[in-house]
């Protein structure tokens, strides 16, 4: 059913439905299956579904519901990991170069660092505000897939993809988008000019803290073939009850990124009032410097925000004070959780650098807690 017309809230609920069967559920259940029966016919005649590593009725209601909301063609994979990992693997050689964001979601780049390596893949990386005028300067020429998150994770940095998806295509490149932060619903990469989206979609895309998940869309037929067939080889699919779970929770979205836009502005203002937190970082905020390539590309706000506090203590306290914060990595889910960075060691950040993910709490219960809690850390 095409939605696109439609508002967020439609497009999200028709997301992927069919139409209506006398007698039949809203939304179908998860189908358990391995093998599927063959009876008397070849594998695979009329579309039967023959083995549930290569499809089934459950992968193919998300990615349907997915690549509408991401105008393309979606692969579901069983974490944002493995979603990226196909695109790494999937389209790259010996002898290639790989540019990958130096202050993205760290775990990109120590696979690309562990493993993409050893397979004699080239790897730059580049600063996610620093992207465009890189790539004019031509530091990253011969490249064969460029990778940009935007907002970037945890630093919220952005850049402007339909700019940065012309030098790349200019120099012969792929131009993937991690759009982990934003969701299908606050940025469409591919109508953008990027080749590829790859998410996680255990953040706010399923939202509710509980499965591991990710996706890739695509537009081109023969990038989609090779990302399947690196799929069906290494068989990173998720399996039917958290694909049926993430199905489930994206008719969700449109409400949940709206309270958590809410609360993100309420947080980020409280925040960006206290003397004791500096570098306050929301792209939504008119002075925050992704402002101004956020407002123009992206689709609507996040709940993600950023923050330094002075110390990995007075994170501690702020927590300690706090009944609605809690200590937890990860982001989009429904409970507001504060994540100190530099307690994982990958990314380049100070000790008391917090990235904070709203949720979907009443926004006066959480500026009440936040405000108690920050009297915490002047005390
Ligand atoms: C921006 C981004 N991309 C990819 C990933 C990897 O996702 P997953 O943890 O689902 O494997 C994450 C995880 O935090 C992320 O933040």
């Amino acid at each position: 059913m095409s939605t696109n017309s439609h508002g967020d809230g439609t497009r999200v609920i028709r997301a992927g439905s069919t139409l209506p069967v006398s007698g039949m559920p809203m939304h179908n259940g998860p189908v358990f299956a391995a093998p599927f029966h063959l009876a008397d016919v070849e594998p695979g005649a009329d579309g039967a579904d023959v083995y549930a590593r290569y499809d089934n009725p459950t992968l193919r209601e998300f990615e349907s519901s997915v690549g509408g909301l991401d105008a393309g063609r979606t692969l579901a994979f069983a974490s944002g990991m493995a979603a990226l990992s196909a695109v790494f693997f999937g389209c790259l050689s010996a002898g290639q170069k790989l540019v990958i964001p130096a202050n993205g979601y760290f775990t990109g780049r120590s696979l690309a660092d562990a493993h993409l390596r050893r397979f004699g893949v080239e790897i730059a990386m580049v600063g996610t505000d620093v992207v465009e005028e890189r790539l004019r300067a031509g530091d990253f020429a011969g490249a064969k897939l460029i990778l940009v998150e935007t907002p970037s994770n945890p630093g919220l940095d952005v850049c402007d993809i339909p700019v940065v998806a012309e030098l790349a295509h200019q120099q012969g490149a792929l131009l993937a988008v991690d759009n982990t932060t934003a969701t299908p619903l606050g940025q469409r990469p591919l109508e953008l000019g990027a080749d590829i989206v790859v998410a996680s979609d255990t953040k706010a895309l399923s939202g509710h803290s509980d499965l591991l998940m990710g996706h890739v869309s695509v537009l081109d037929d023969g990038l989609f073939a090779s990302l399947k067939g690196w799929r069906d080889h290494t068989g990173a699919i998720p399996g039917p009850f958290e694909t049926w779970l993430a199905s489930r929770s994206i008719g969700t979205l449109d409400l949940r990124l709206a309270r958590q836009a809410e609360n993100a502005a309420a947080v980020a203002e409280l925040l960006a009032g206290a003397p004791q937190v500096s570098n306050v970082r929301w792209p939504w905020r008119t002075d925050d410097p992704s402002y101004p390539i956020a407002s123009r590309q992206m689709l609507r706000p996040m709940g993600v925000v950023s923050a330094i506090l002075p110390s990995a203590d007075a994170v501690a306290r702020l927590i300690a004070a706090s009944d609605l914060l809690t200590a937890a990595t990860s982001f989009g889910g429904l409970h507001t959780t504060v994540d100190r960075r530099a307690q994982f060691g990958g990314d380049s950040v100070a000790e008391g650098f917090v990235r904070i993910s709203c949720g979907c709490e009443d926004t006066v219960d959480l500026v009440q807690d936040v405000t108690t809690a920050l009297r915490a850390i002047t005390a």
